[in-house]
Order: C-alpha cells, then sequence, then structure tokens
C-alpha cells in the first residue's frame, strides 16, 4: 500500500498512530537538532518531523531533500508541542521512521505556496507547478463540485446528458469557427462546434424531451478575461414548454447553486426587458449589485444656451451618492476616462449638490441654481451628492454612461464579488443591424422565435429592428453567465426568417438543410438554454477572469504557452491532407 492516509486528514484523534503518507516536499526547516518537512498534496499538508538525537541518518537525509520532491514517510502521528492554528492537520504532526524519495525534482522555477512569486506567464508555463498551489487546485475542486450538482440536479429532473459531434458542418452564422481539414475528402473542412445548438434541437425532434450536456465549445474570436476559444457550457434544451417554465427551470438550478455552493438563499430572481436594461443601465447585462440607476434629463437641460445639451438627442446621468466633495483632480479623472477610445465619449458634465444645497458645475456658465435644482429634482439627487451627464446619440450614450457607472461603482467599492445580484434580461430584440454589411444578424441566432406577438411584423422591413424575440439571457454581477431563447418550430417561419436574415432557400438549404428536413417530421415546441460553465464558476468565487476555472487555459493571443500551441505542422501532414500554406503571400 502507497499511503494509509492523506496529508490532509490526520488530527489529533490520531494520536499514536502508524501510518504511511506520501507527497511532495513544500519546504523544510532544519533547527539542528530536529529537520522538519511540510509534506503536501491534494488534500493538505502535514508536518513530518526528523530527530537527529533517536534517528540521525534519517535526520541527515531529510535535510538534503529538495523542494517538490516526491516522498513516501512511514511513523508515529505525535501531538506537536508548537500547535499550527492555521491548518487542520496543525495540532500533530508526523515522527518518521521511514523514508523513500520516490522522486527527485528540479527545484520549481517559483514557489509553490499559496502567495506565489511566479509571475503570469511563468505559471501559465508550468501549469502543472501552479495547480499544485492552493488558490488554483481549490477552482478545480469548486469546478468539480458544481458540475456534480448540476448533474444530479438536472438528471434528477428527467434530464438526459448525451454528447453531439465535436466535428460539425461549419455555419458561418455567430462567431468564427475553428476548422479542422478532413484528410479523405481532400478541400473539405469540418468546424468544431460553437455549440451544440442544432443538435440538441434535432434531440428534441427525436423526442428525447430533455437534454443537457455539459460541453466544450470554440469559437475564434478575440479574447477577454471571460472569453476563452474553448469554454464550457451547461447546455439544455427542453420539449413542450413555455418561456415561464424554462426560468422556472433553469432559475431553479441556479438557486441550488447558490444554496449548495454558498449557502446563499434567493427569492425569485428579478426579470427585466432588454429595453428597460438599455434605458436604465446602458446594458444588457447591468450589474445590481448597486444602483445608480440612469435619469434622463434631456428636456430638463434644452434652453438654456449649452450647445451640446442643445443639440443632443439624449442627456442622461448618474448619480454618485456623497461624492459632491470630489476634487477637481477626482472630476478631471472622469473625464479622462470617459474619453478613453474604450468609452469614447466627447466629455462629461458634472453637477456638484453641496451638502449647504448650493451647486458647483462646470456648466455653470449656462446654469443657474434653480435650473440645476430642476436637473437634481429629476435625477433624484440630495445635498451632498455628484451628478455626472453624458449626452449625444441615445444608445451610444447609454453605453458610455454604462463604462462610467460600472466605473463609480468600482470606485465607491459597491461591486463587492461576494455580493450576488441575479438578474433575467427577457424580450431581447429578433434582429440586429449591422452597419458594416448593411443587414440584420439574429441577435441570439436564426432559430429564435419572434415573440407571437410580433410575428407580423416580419412582413414589414421597416419594422425588424422593433421585433422582439423569446429570448433570455441570466446576467449574474454584470456578466452574461447564460443565454436561450424558444425555438422557431415551425417550417414556413423558419423559412421567413431566414429570408429575413438574407438567406436565400437555397443558401439557407445549403447550411441548415438537415435540419430544416429534420423539421418536417413532426417537431415539438422546444426551447432552451446554455450557462458558461466557466464564467459560472468564476462569479461563484469571485473572481475576475475565467482562467482560473479552467486547468489548461489559453492566453489572450489563444496561446497555450505550456504545449506551445497554436504551432505549424509538417510538411508530410500538409500533403497528406492536400493542404498548401504560403505565409510569404
Ligand atoms: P450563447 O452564445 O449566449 O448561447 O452562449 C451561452 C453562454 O456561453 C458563455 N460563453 C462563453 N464563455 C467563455 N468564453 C467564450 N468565448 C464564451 N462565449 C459564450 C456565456 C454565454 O451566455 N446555443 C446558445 C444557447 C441556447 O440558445 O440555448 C448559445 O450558445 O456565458
Amino acid at each position: 500500500m502507497y499511503r494509509t492516509n492523506t496529508c490532509g486528514e490526520l488530527r489529533l484523534a490520531n494520536k499514536g498512530e502508524k501510518v504511511t503518507l506520501c507527497g511532495w516536499v513544500q519546504r523544510s526547516r532544519d533547527l539542528g537538532g530536529m529537520t522538519f518537512v511540510d509534506l503536501r498534496d491534494r488534500y493538505g499538508i502535514t508536518q513530518l518531523a526528523f530527530n537527529m538525537e533517536t534517528n540521525a541518518p534519517l535526520c541527515e537525509r531529510a535535510r538534503r531533500l529538495g523542494r517538490e520532491y516526491v516522498l513516501q514517510v512511514t511513523g508515529t502521528v505525535i501531538e506537536r508541542s508548537s500547535k499550527n492554528t492555521k491548518i487542520p492537520t496543525g495540532e500533530i504532526e508526523l515522527e518518521v521512521e521511514e523514508m523513500t524519495v520516490l522522486n527527485e525534482s528540479k527545484t520549481p522555477p517559483f514557489t509553490i505556496e499559496d502567495q506565489s512569486d511566479g509571475g503570469d506567464d511563468l505559471r501559465m508555463k508550468y501549469r502543472y507547478l501552479d495547480i499544485r498551489r492552493n488558490p488554483v487546485k481549490n477552482n478545480l475542486v469548486m469546478r468539480h463540485k458544481m458540475a456534480m450538482l448540476v448533474r444530479n440536479y438536472l438528471s434528477d429532473r428527467d434530464f438526459l446528458e448525451i454528447e453531439t459531434p465535436m466535428l460539425i458542418k461549419s455555419t458561418p452564422e455567430g462567431a468564427r469557427d475553428f476548422v479542422v481539414p478532413s484528410r479523405m475528402n481532400p478541400g473539405e473542412f469540418y468546424a468544431l462546434p460553437q455549440s451544440p445548438q442544432q443538435y440538441k434541437q434535432l434531440l428534441m425532434v427525436a423526442g428525447m424531451d430533455r437534454y443537457f450536456q455539459i460541453v466544450r465549445c470554440f469559437r475564434d474570436e478575440d479574447l477577454r478575461a471571460d472569453r476563452q476559444p474553448e469554454f464550457t457550457q451547461i447546455d439544455c434544451e427542453m420539449s413542450f414548454v413555455h418561456q415561464e417554465d424554462v426560468l422556472n427551470m433553469f432559475e431553479g438550478l441556479a438557486k441550488h447553486l447558490f444554496k449548495e455552493m454558498k449557502g446563499i438563499e434567493f427569492d425569485k430572481f428579478p426579470r427585466m426587458t432588454w429595453h428597460d436594461a438599455m434605458r436604465l443601465y446602458g446594458s444588457d447585462k447591468p450589474d445590481l449589485r448597486f444602483g445608480m440607476e440612469f435619469k434622463e434629463v434631456t428636456d430638463v437641460v434644452k434652453g438654456h444656451g449649452f450647445g451640446l445639451f442643445d443639440g443632443a438627442e439624449l442627456v442622461v446621468g448618474i448619480v454618485a451618492e456623497g461624492c459632491a466633495e470630489y476634487t477637481r483632480k477626482q472630476l478631471d479623472a472622469l473625464t479622462d476616462f470617459v474619453k478613453r477610445p474604450q468609452v469614447g465619449a466627447g466629455g462629461m458634465v458634472y453637477i456638484k449638490y453641496n451638502a449647504d444645497g448650493s451647486f458647483k458645475s462646470s456648466v455653470d456658465k449656462f446654469y443657474d441654481a434653480e435650473a440645476l435644482k430642476a436637473v437634481a429634482d429629476r435625477m433624484g439627487a440630495k445635498p451632498g451628492d455628484l451628478m455626472l451627464l453624458l449626452c449625444g446619440p441615445a444608445m451610444k450614450t447609454r453605453v458610455q454612461l454604462c463604462a462610467l457607472r460600472l466605473e463609480m461603482g468600482q470606485q465607491l467599492g459597491l461591486r463587492d464579488p461576494q455580493k450576488f445580484a441575479p438578474l433575467w434580461v427577457i424580450d431581447f430584440p429578433l434582429l440586429e443591424w449591422d452597419d458594416e454589411t448593411q443587414r440584420y444578424y439574429a441577435m441570439h441566432h436564426p432559430f429564435t422565435a419572434p415573440k407571437p406577438e410580433d410575428e407580423p411584423l416580419l412582413d414589414d422591413p421597416s419594422k425588424w429592428g422593433d421585433i422582439r424575440a423569446n429570448a433570455y439571457d441570466i446576467v449574474m454581477n454584470g456578466c452574461e453567465v447564460g443565454g436561450g431563447s424558444i425555438r422557431i418550430h415551425d417550417r414556413t417561419l423558419q423559412n421567413k426568417m431566414f429570408h429575413t436574415l438574407g438567406f436565400t432557400d437555397e443558401s439557407a438549404y445549403a447550411q441548415f438543410g438537415f435540419l430544416m428536413d429534420a423539421f418536417t417530421y413532426g417537431a415539438p415546441p422546444h426551447a432552451g438554454l446554455a450557462f458558461g460553465f466557466d464564467r459560472l464558476c468564476s462569479i461563484f468565487a469571485g473572481a475576475d477572469s475565467i482562467r482560473d476555472f479552467i486547468a489548461f487555459p489559453k492566453n489572450n493571443s489563444g496561446r497555450d504557452v505550456m504545449s506551445q500551441s497554436p504551432s505549424p505542422i509538417s510538411q508530410e501532414q500538409l500533403d497528406e491532407l492536400q493542404i498548401k500554406v504560403d505565409l510569404k503571400g
């Protein structure tokens, strides 16, 4: 037997027992008469004690152990004279009688402790060493627990986990596909799935009724903290359901996870229409951990000779409570913030509603105290508050103000990562106009059903932007953690939708023919949703980046710096695939 116990489980109750442990040397301390070694495995750390007086040769060997050596030790559990209350095994130590070095280790390139001296790149390169550290390891443990809870919850509710293919047909809607060349079909390519969308709909046609899959998805898109080229979805689909059934089912799952993982119980999650989310927060994924709702003041500020406001489609602002004391420097920094290219505002107007009831603003030239009071009243500001206003084209300005709101929330410590604000955003627009290509795209995907009452608008192209979809997102703390929709199960409506999206009958059939054919064989009404599992994990842990919840993630350039992929392939491989690479061209 390699070991009788793990390094995390021995307690005072085990005193006197003879045990065998295996693990890695985290650190050792040579105190002359005694040498202490911290032995680590996945479960914890146990202190090993080597006594020069009772076993000098063994103690000598212990002194020569390097960091991360792999050991097997046998000894007796004894009570420690100086206890460590910070770790669960801190009351005992192992008086070692036998030791086998199972493997030696080079000195690791960074310290493998909770606080490491390794930079991001180095830790990514040696990810297998990074995973030995508690912060990374615990994230993977948490991810596993969440996955098990999800599986059990859905399985208990008759969902079947069914695998769908990874080598599929490329469909250009949505993000860019990763493609895989087919050796047996030269010049032809598979795509890796951006999601199992079409297959899960086919499973509904196949009568599987309730499907789920914890599934890897691939998207060739620009990377950010919450985006990886390969990521995992909890992908779900249900037959014979209304939107309400879907929302309730997956709200139930989210609540179950909050309860089991965080001990937090939620009432019903709030719901907000997409339109309200944009109007009140300038975002389809508002962070509701704090208020600071948008206040529109266009009509109040017009007619005072301030050209920027007079000519603006929208003047809208937020109230930063208790911030009237902001200094010139702080206000300038906020102005610089909104002017950054990533935000793109032309400038920012501030109005301080001083504690004594007076006003001080960046537009005092145009607005007297009475006029500023009218703005304050509209915005619900109180003495002591600071109002920050932006103006311009309505949607653009709202999006800019959203960035400012989040920045203020951050500065004021209102975005507590241990606080959770889930929200359903519903009634998304069906279609989204793209200026560049001058056409509408499906905002969610082309199989999303319009609201039945908006369906007639499909016949009037001037109204396409107004059509609402039966589509919903689940948002937590300003992050889109999931999304889904009621699907179109009627072939005539699906054809109409394809036409709206600029497909001809032929081009739609070429891409989606198999799904369209399937729908002629009795497709049930169905709907579904997919959670971004990595995002869900990162939100639950109060972390910013999903990378920390993926065992072997890619960096921001989409590279695996450990295995050095992507990488060129050999000429033989290229020849076999009949692919010519001409990087010079
Ligand atoms: P959607 O495209 O909204 O819907 O994706 C569902 C969820 O997946 C997560 N996600 C990502 N996570 C990490 N990295 C990425 N690159 C990434 N892209 C998306 C998000 C998102 O909410 N088939 C539909 C679902 C459906 O209609 O049932 C779909 O894929 O959290």
